[in-house]
Order: structure tokens, then sequence, then C-alpha cells
């Protein structure tokens, strides 16, 4: 739930908290707001290099934020969204009603300010009996910069607002959040923000047979949903639609091949976070009327060892008709995905991307800080995708799907086997994806990047909404390059 309120102003009044971003060299702006003490520690603080400084006058806050030293926008973008998450971080413990945002850096970084600040100030809070002791620093964010127009400061809002629905799917536990609520969910929020919607249930998924859905169903009590979304404005610049797939395994214990590593398990309720972001894109791009004609895909059901699980050994018909020996029943992600891979030819789509927390090895490879891409979708996708990662710091790394990857998936007995080698885990799990496709298509592995143990800035513990940032850059991009 996006917890700050944030509304544009002309002025404020001489009681109210202040944000102020400045440039360290031009201070002119506090020779009639401070008193000579605080004005002389601040000129002082900005002499040492400080990147902040927090003053309580008088019981009223006033932060003063400096930019960053950086040469590259994109860099002080970033420090700036930092410095938001960071202060909220800091104030936790001191409520504040309401804070005015001032802009006198000569920069116009206050949209990234207000995002950092907004996204840090994000918690879910709804499994607390006191669910109100836990609000959050602030309820409202006021603006005050006139080089922000009023619809930069509405897409502020639909922005954050599309971040903290990616984060609330993925931090709902199982237990309320398995394949039937999540097709509710999407319901939900398309009549919401008014792209449509169609749930494919059990019968429906049997009847036209996608059989790698369903086999990773198989160990589970709950059926598994196929949901289907499409924001199809009258003013839509593509002709063919892009579609957008999202792994929704809503939690991973690994099967019969149960997850081997201890506490590994703790967190899988995070398997969903590639719906959860197709999800929160969909509704991003309804709410902000794009003109592109956009189809997501969510495959949806849990992974669980129940008497009738899929097993090692096994050998299963996917959708498409290829056969695959399943090897291991953790490498669950992959099987579904191919089913809704599959599903998208029918659109004849402009390209497809698929997000996924597919592997261990993709978190292992990079960590934290970037997603792991690949696909082959023609350079001029690729090095948009690049683009918007670095201008949104949600950052992608390129991974190689050369030939002999696939080598490694090859079974002796049907098409494909559902695991490779011991080495480049993410690449031949991207290969198995490769298999089921036959348009442009980049595959998002974010597995590391999905969900945080421990908070970074405006990113918080828990689901991070990674990718929808970087998707609207991405969108706004390729408006301008259709
Ligand atoms: N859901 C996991 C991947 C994952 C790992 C997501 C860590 C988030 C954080 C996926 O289904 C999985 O279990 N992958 C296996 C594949 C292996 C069995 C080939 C893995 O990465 O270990
Ligand atoms: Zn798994
Ligand atoms: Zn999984």
């Amino acid at each position: 739930m996006l917890n700050t309120n944030i509304i544009s102003v002309s002025n404020y009044q001489s009681d109210e908290n202040l944000i102020i971003l400045s440039d360290k060299n031009k201070l002119d702006w506090a020779q009639t707001l401070l008193a000579a003490r605080e004005l002389g520690m601040l000129e002082k603080l900005a002499k040492e290099d400080a990147p902040y400084v927090v003053l309580n006058s008088g019981g009223r806050w006033i932060i003063v934020e400096f930019s960053a030293d950086k040469a590259d926008t994109a860099l002080r973008a970033e420090a700036m969204r930092r410095n938001g998450g960071n202060r909220i971080a800091q104030l936790r413990n001191v409520k504040i009603d309401a804070a005015t945002l001032v802009n006198h850096a000569g920069e116009n970084l206050s949209a990234e300010y207000a995002e950092g600040l907004i996204l840090g100030n994000y918690k879910f809070i709804k499994y607390f009996k006191q669910a109100d002791k836990q609000a959050s620093v602030f309820a409202t964010l006021r603006v005050l910069d006139s080089s922000l127009s009023a619809t930069e400061l509405d897409n502020i809002k639909i922005i954050t607002e599309s971040v903290c629905i990616v984060r609330d799917l993925v931090n709902e536990p199982v237990l309320y959040m398995d394949a039937v609520q999540l097709a509710k969910e999407i319901e939900t929020l398309g009549k919401a923000a008014g792209f449509h919607t169609e749930v494919f249930d059990k019968a429906k998924i049997e009847a036209i047979g996608m059989g790698g859905l369903l086999a990773v169903n198989m160990g589970s009590k709950i059926p598994p949903t196929f949901s289907i979304m499409e924001w199809n404005p009258e003013n839509a610049k593509n002709s063919k639609p892009i579609v957008l797939v999202g792994k929704g395994v809503v939690y991973d214990t690994g099967g019969l091949s149960l997850k081997p590593t201890a506490n590994s398990m703790d967190y899988m309720k995070c398997d969903m976070a590639g719906a959860g972001l197709v999800i929160g894109v969909m509704y991003m791009a309804a709410k902000l009327g794009l003109p592109l004609h956009i189809v997501g895909l969510v495959p949806a059901t849990d992974n669980r060892p129940g008497e009738n699980a899929y097993t090692p050994g096994d050998i299963i018909k996917m959708y498409s008709g290829s056969f695959v020996e399943v090897l291991n029943t953790d490498a669950e992600g992959r099987i579904i995905l191919a089913d809704a891979l599959h599903y998208a030819k029918q659109y004849d789509p402009a390209f497809v991307f698929d997000f996924a927390t597919l592997t261990g090895a993709a978190a292992v490879a990079i960590g934290p800080q970037a997603c792991v891409i690949m696909g082959n979708a023609d350079d001029k996708i690729k090095n948009m995708i690049k683009a918007s990662g670095h201008e949104t710091y949600e950052r992608t790394v390129e991974f190689p799907l050369w030939e002999e990857y696939g080598e490694d998936i090859k079974s002796d007995i049907a098409d494909l086997k559902n695991v490779g080698g011991s080495y480049g885990g993410a690449i031949t799990a991207g290969k198995f994806l490769e298999h089921f496709t036959d348009y442009p298509w980049m595959h998002f592995d974010i597995a590391g990047v999905a969900f945080l143990h421990k908070e970074n800035a405006y990113k918080v513990k828990g689901g991070t909404g990674f990718g929808l940032r970087l998707m609207r850059n991405f969108f706004e991009t390729y408006l301008k390059n259709i």
C-alpha cells in the first residue's frame, strides 16, 4: 500500500517541516529562513562536504539535502533517491505528519527525491493487530517545485503506487496469496486501473492442454490459474502487441526435490515476484494511459510435494507439444513459463519479455545489484533496456545464450530436460525458455533483486518491486522510437 499522499503546493507556512534540496555552494535561500546559529552550522557542514544536514528548529524539522558531486545525471538521480530513502529510515522513530519538499538545487531532481522518500516510506502492515500503530513516517508530502508539472506529480504517484502494489503482492504469504487469490487480485486491479482481464481455471487449463502448468500443480491441493491481462487503448502506437509474462509460483517448496539448503524456503512466497511485476506494470500502463497495446500473462500455482506430485524422472507433455524430462522438480519456473511463452505466440507479438525469480545461479552471479537478462531481441531493444536500467538504477547485465549451452538441456528420452549441468545455471534456464519462443524475446531473471533481506535506502526489506521503474522508462523510450 502506498503510505504517502503527495500534493503540489505553491508556498509553505512558517511552522511546516521542510526538506530542502540545495546546491552546496548556493545557500542564499537559507538567509531568511534560519537563525544565525543554524545558518552558521549549515554553512560549516556544507564546506565540510556533509551530504545532508538535519536541523530541529523550535520543534520544526528542516532537512537540507545537498546534490551529489557526480558527473553522470543517472548517478545524481540515484543519489537523490537514496537520500530520500535514507532520511525516512533515520526518521522512522519520529512521527512527522507532513513535510514540504522545496527545490533550491537548481537541478530538477525533486521527482527522484520524492520517489525515494515515498518508496522508503512503504511498510507492509497488514499483519499487525494494531496496524495503525505501525504507520509510516510521513502521511503527506507537499511538493513546492514550479518546474514539476501537475502531470509529472501525478505520474510520481502512479509509479510509486504501482511499485507498492508489486511489493504488497510479493509480501503476502501463500496462506492468503494462493494461485486462485492471485487471479482475483488481477481482476480487482484490472477493474481499478481499466485493463481487461480473463482468468482460465483448472478445467480450461486442462482443456487447452497446458501440461507444464498442470504438472507443477499436481502436488498441490489448490488449482492453478492462468491470467490474461490486456491494455489496448484506441491511441495505441504499436500495431503488434508487447507481451509480458510473469512467473507466478506463489510458493516454491521445490516439490519432491525439496529445497535442500537450510532456510532457503523461508522467503519462497517471493517466487511470484515476476507475476507481481507484470501485474504492477499493467496497472501502471493503464493508469498512465500509455498509448501502447500490452498483454500480460501470468501462469500461477504453488510447487509442493503433495501425494500426487510430479516426480524426478517424469516426462510431461507441454502445451507446445514438446516433451520434457523432469530431473528436478525444483526447476519448476521454466516449466510453467514455457506454457505461457507458447501461449504468447498467438498474439504475433512485437516482442515478449518474461520476468521470473528463476534461478539461484543468477542471484549468486551478480547479487542484488542488477538483474540478469538474456534473449534474442534485436540490439535496439536490448540497448533500450540497458539504458533504462541505468537511468532508473534498476540495472541489467546481459548473459549470452550461445548455442553450446543448449547441449546441457538435451535429454536422451525426450525433447528437453528441465535442468542443465553444474555450470551456467541461469543460462541453461534461459535456453530452456528459448525453446518455446518464435518471436523477439528477452528474459529477465530477477531472483537476486526481487526480494531483499536487509534494507537498502528506498529499497525496503521484502518485496522491492524491482523492474517497475525500468519498464516505465523503457516504454517511454520505446514510444519515442516506434
Ligand atoms: N525459485 C527458485 C529460484 C530462486 C532462488 C528464487 C533464490 C529466488 C531466490 C527456482 O525455482 C529454483 O528452485 N531454481 C533452482 C533450479 C535448479 C534446480 C536447476 C535453483 O536455482 O537452484
Ligand atoms: Zn524451484
Ligand atoms: Zn521457483
